[in-house]
């Protein structure tokens, strides 16, 4: 929760959604907030003051004065962090727009030097007729962030757009504008990664592939993006795809499709990360039929596919290579072997011993080996957090290397 501490003004006017506002104001505190109360006269007609007051713990301000005491509208808007109009009517949102200043919560918008967050309701051909969809983007050319108004019944009787946002949308919408800004260690960079297994074809109907779901690598590509790297991803075939839709994707099929598509992009990024499970072998010839049934045993000729970790570690210039080991016995040796003649930067070593780590799994055990022959061994992890480590690892190797 990132409202914890932080002060806002609530400035309720005259509509039905203002019925709305006690729980509005109570989920605000819930959050730790400290909520002050403006109405406007025509907000009375729809809720209580009294019910305000209480769930606010505070005074409910409505006027500049009332005749003996003025209430100070600068120091009000002075002392948020930030201003909420829910719900805003027609007649208020056109006063904010046009700057006109009658009553308490208007001269307080007008002061306020905190972000505004504006939550129109009001009914479907109001919300849509030309004046008030100018009047929104002209609060918006302000500065000020609108609530989008939600689809649902509407105190007319019909359905449509221009409902106030939920209460607990209202608060998210606040709660996600208060978190705090993500340090992104990789901005400004290019990533390239591969993931999950790859398919040679043996006839038009079979292939040989491997268990691999892809899981491990797009977890990766999601970890690179969100520390702010530009990453594509290299998919083998697998039924998984990112959630997060700034990853540019492109499928391929074969080791042959990989390698290619990799060689491609190397020279243009700064990371590359090679979590695929790459056939090996492929065979010699694709048959044009179907391989029919026939003697009790069939050979089939396999060649070598070409090494695309290795491939990249001879023409790595600047960029970071990541491979990973996938072993089943003298783990740590031959983990080291790949990361010295495959030239890359870092090896995670995956130990398909271990339970609970390798193919299909969400969680993994990995143990991560570097040139300088430091080894890491991490407990085991969801493949989420494996990514993490494995990210902010590459972050901080590419830190030390600019710094030396
Ligand atoms: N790799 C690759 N191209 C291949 C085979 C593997 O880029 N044709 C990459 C994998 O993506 C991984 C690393 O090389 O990052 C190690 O893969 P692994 O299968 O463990 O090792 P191999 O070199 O294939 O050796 P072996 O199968 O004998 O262990």
């Amino acid at each position: 929760m990132n409202l914890k501490g932080k002060k806002i003004i609530l400035g309720i006017s005259g509509s039905i959604a203002a019925y709305k506002t006690p729980e509005l104001v109570r989920q605000l505190v819930k959050s730790g907030a400290e909520v002050r109360v403006i109405t406007t006269i025509a907000a009375e007609q729809f809720v209580s003051v009294l019910s305000l007051s209480t769930v606010s713990k505070h005074p409910v301000l409505n006027t500049i004065h009332d005749g003996s005491a003025w209430n100070n509208h600068v120091d009000l808007g002075r002392w948020a962090d930030a201003m909420l109009i829910a719900p805003c009517s027609a007649n208020t949102l056109a006063k904010l727009a046009s700057g006109l200043c009658d009553n308490l919560l208007t001269a307080v918008y007008l002061s306020a030097l905190c972000p505004v967050f504006i939550a129109p309701a009001m009914d479907e051909d109001m919300w849509h007729h030309a004046s008030t969809q100018k009047n929104v983007s002209t609060v918006v050319e302000y500065g000020n962030k609108i609530i989008p108004v939600a689809h649902g019944e509407l105190a007319s009787g019909l359905i449509g757009e221009g409902r106030m946002a939920e209460p607990a949308s209202i608060l998210t919408f606040l709660d996600n504008f208060f978190q705090p800004i993500q340090h992104q260690p990789l901005q400004n960079l290019r990533a390239l990664v591969t993931a999950g297994p790859t398919f040679e074809r043996l006839d038009p109907v079979r292939f040989i592939g491997n268990f691999s779901t892809g899981k491990m690598g797009i977890a990766l590509a999601e970890t690179l993006a969100e520390q702010g790297a530009d990453v594509t991803l290299i998919l083998g075939p697998s039924s998984i795809r990112p959630k997060n839709n700034q990853i540019k994707i492109e499928l391929v099929e074969s080791a042959a499709e990989m390698y290619e598509a990799c060689v491609a992009r190397f020279e243009e990024v700064d990371i590359a990360v090679l979590a695929a499970a790459v056939a090996d072998y492929r065979p010699t010839q694709i048959a044009d039929e179907k391989i029919k049934k026939q003697a009790e045993t069939l050979t089939l000729q396999l060649e070598k596919t070409k090494d695309i970790l290795a491939t990249l570690g001879s023409r790595k210039t600047t960029q970071t290579l990541v491979g990973f080991a996938l072993e089943t016995n003298h783990e740590l040796a031959n983990a080291e072997k790949k990361l010295f003649a495959k030239n890359a930067d870092l090896i995670v070593l995956n130990s398909l011993r271990d339970e609970g780590a390798g193919f299909g799994f969400d969680t993994n055990k990995i143990t991560l080996l570097d040139k300088s022959g430091q080894h890491t061994t991490l407990p085991l992890v969801s493949k989420k957090e494996a990514a993490n480590i494995i990210v902010n690892r590459i972050a901080n190797m590419r830190n030390e290397e600019q710094t030396a």
